[in-house]
């Protein structure tokens, strides 16, 4: 029996197996694929942290998050990531990880992205930052005495007497067994392959928030699937990324005949919150039937020292961006939620933890800030490990669970009964899947096309334990897309065009099919 199991092998994940290695706990890692194949790799634009605040404040910061979040933020949740993350930043850095900084001055180098007020996002490589915190987390977890299981791939959580024990894995030879653990940390990344158009690499099927929905451990805000604006309009898969990082740097959007029009969308203009901005571009695809919309950076200067990554993957199909306006057109990125946890991340279900994209502790709301998904993964994953070593056994009735536990309690339902084996006859491909959650649950969407995407998904029989995975929660966005009547953030009903106060609350999933509303039991207020 470990001490501690940690699912998935991104930011958070490693954030937390290395805290808790150091701690001397027993620790078993378990990904996918290979360790440093994760998602966090591909993140371009940086970390959004205050760590100079004589322009800046956590506190800004913070209000930044709320608005971007559309009324959906947890307060507290916020706060903790906000003011947290600096000293996770300086311990990445004690770890070995290289931020960029300003050439002859004793400072990092910081750029803007939408919706925050100032420059405050560090970048690594110009445009490499995940894979620079990847890199160090990979070294420094390798420097730890954890077991790392790669290739791995968990199943479901084993649950008895009311706790998680651990998951039924299948490991690199197929053969499937159990590993056992007191505590269990999701730590499985976003479900941008639900979606045929996505910035997520093909490992991203949702894996920790399906089992946590099979297991009956509450889940939430998954009809918040974030679209990053500007990915390359290019068959690719993932669709490389244009980072909003290149907007805070002058970047422009235009429309197809040059016109620069998010100056009438938003006084922030290119620099809106990236739901605003992901909207209006789709607003204008469907409208004038398009395919895509052009970003023009051209007036960026050094652009190639500046975004090598970027410069790599245009040039790879014939595009100088110091000359050529690039084709862009919204991918699915980000989910803002997922497994829902208390400030510690904490689930519902005793021993069981999450963290990182699959975990929802209220930080995000309705549409993730940019720039604050690596931080999250350095902050709750960390906070995992000191709940656990202070001893913490049950989830508290705050952050997200907050909502779920207190005042008029909602029940929380049982597990459902474990799903039979899977038969792969006549299985439905993962494009078929793909191809109904784009064209019927994208970023524009109304009641009729979310019953087709419903419709569609109930006839699917998946072929694979990862399509499984993405049906799960391709249903579970789906349904929570449909109960919730309104337009806020990222979900953007074309049927119900207005924020209404009637929804200021989450879509919770405790077991049963059909999710559950409860309202925000301490409300955030925005600027
Ligand atoms: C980007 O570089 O535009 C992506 C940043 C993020 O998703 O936080």
């Amino acid at each position: 029996m470990h001490d501690v199991l940690v699912l998935g092998g991104g930011v958070a994940g490693l954030s937390a197996a290395v805290r808790a290695a150091r701690t001397g706990c027993s620790v078993v890692v378990v990904t996918k694929d290979v360790l440093g194949a994760s998602a966090t790799q591909y993140a371009q634009g940086g970390v959004a942290a205050v760590l100079e605040d004589d322009v800046d404040s956590p506190d800004l910061h913070l209000d930044d998050t709320l608005v971007a979040g559309a009324g959906l933020c947890d307060r507290a949740a916020v706060r903790i990531l906000v003011h947290e993350g600096p000293d996770r930043i300086r311990e990445l850095v004690a770890l070995g990880a290289h931020f960029d900084r300003v050439a002859d001055a004793d400072a990092y180098a910081l750029t803007r992205e939408g919706g925050h007020s100032v420059a405050r996002i560090l970048h690594a490589g110009g445009d490499a930052t995940g894979a620079e915190v990847e890199r160090a987390l990979v070294a420094g977890v390798r420097a730890t005495a954890a077991e790392l299981r790669e290739r791995w791939f968990a199943l479901d959580v084993i649950v008895e007497e009311g706790r998680a024990v651990g998951v039924l894995v299948e490991d690199d030879d197929g053969t499937r067994q159990e590993i056992r653990a007191h505590h269990t940390i999701i730590a499985t990344g976003g479900a941008g392959q639900c979606f045929a158009v996505t910035t997520n690499p093909t490992l991203s099927t949702g894996d920790g928030t399906a089992m946590a929905l099979r297991a009956g451990v509450a889940v939430a805000d998954v009809e918040f699937m974030q679209f990053h604006p500007t990915a390359l309009h290019h068959p690719s898969m993932p669709r490389p990324l244009l980072s909003e990082a290149l907007r805070g740097e002058g970047a422009v959007l235009r429309d197809e005949h040059g016109l620069a029009f998010m100056t009438d969308e938003h006084p922030l203009a290119d620099l809106a919150p990236r739901d605003i901005v992901a909207r209006a571009i789709a607003r204008r695809l469907v409208e004038r039937n398009l395919d895509h919309l052009w970003l023009d950076a051209t007036a960026i200067p050094g652009f190639s020292t500046r975004f090598p990554t970027i410069t790599k993957a245009v040039g790879s199909i014939g595009l100088d961006p110091s000359k050529d306006w690039l084709p862009c057109a919204p991918a699915a990125h980000y989910v803002s939620g997922g497994v829902c946890t208390d400030l510690d991340g904490a689930t519902t279900l005793p021993g069981l933890w999450a963290c990182g994209e699959a975990a929802n502790s209220g930080v995000h709301g309705a549409n993730r800030l940019a720039s604050n998904s690596l931080l999250d993964g350095l902050v709750f994953g960390s906070r995992i490990v000191e709940a656990i070593e202070r001893g913490k056994s049950a989830p508290e009735a705050t952050g997200v669970l907050g909502d779920l536990l207190a005042g008029d309690a909602l029940p929380l339902g049982h597990a459902p009964a474990p799903e039979a084996p899977l038969d792969t006859t006549g299985s439905t491909s993962r494009d078929a899947l793909q191809q109904v959650m784009t064209r019927f649950a994208g970023v524009l969407r109304d009641a009729e096309s979310l019953r087709s995407a419903l419709k569609g998904l109930l006839a699917m029989r998946p072929g694979s334990e990862e399509d499984r995975n993405l049906r799960d929660v391709s249903l579970a966005l789906v349904r929570a897309a449909l109960a919730r009547e309104e337009s806020r953030g990222t979900h953007t009903r074309l049927d119900f065009p207005e924020t209404s106060l009637a929804f200021l609350g989450r879509f919770f999933f405790t077991g049963a099919s059909e999710p559950v509303f409860a309202p925000l039991h301490e409300v955030a207020p925005t600027r």
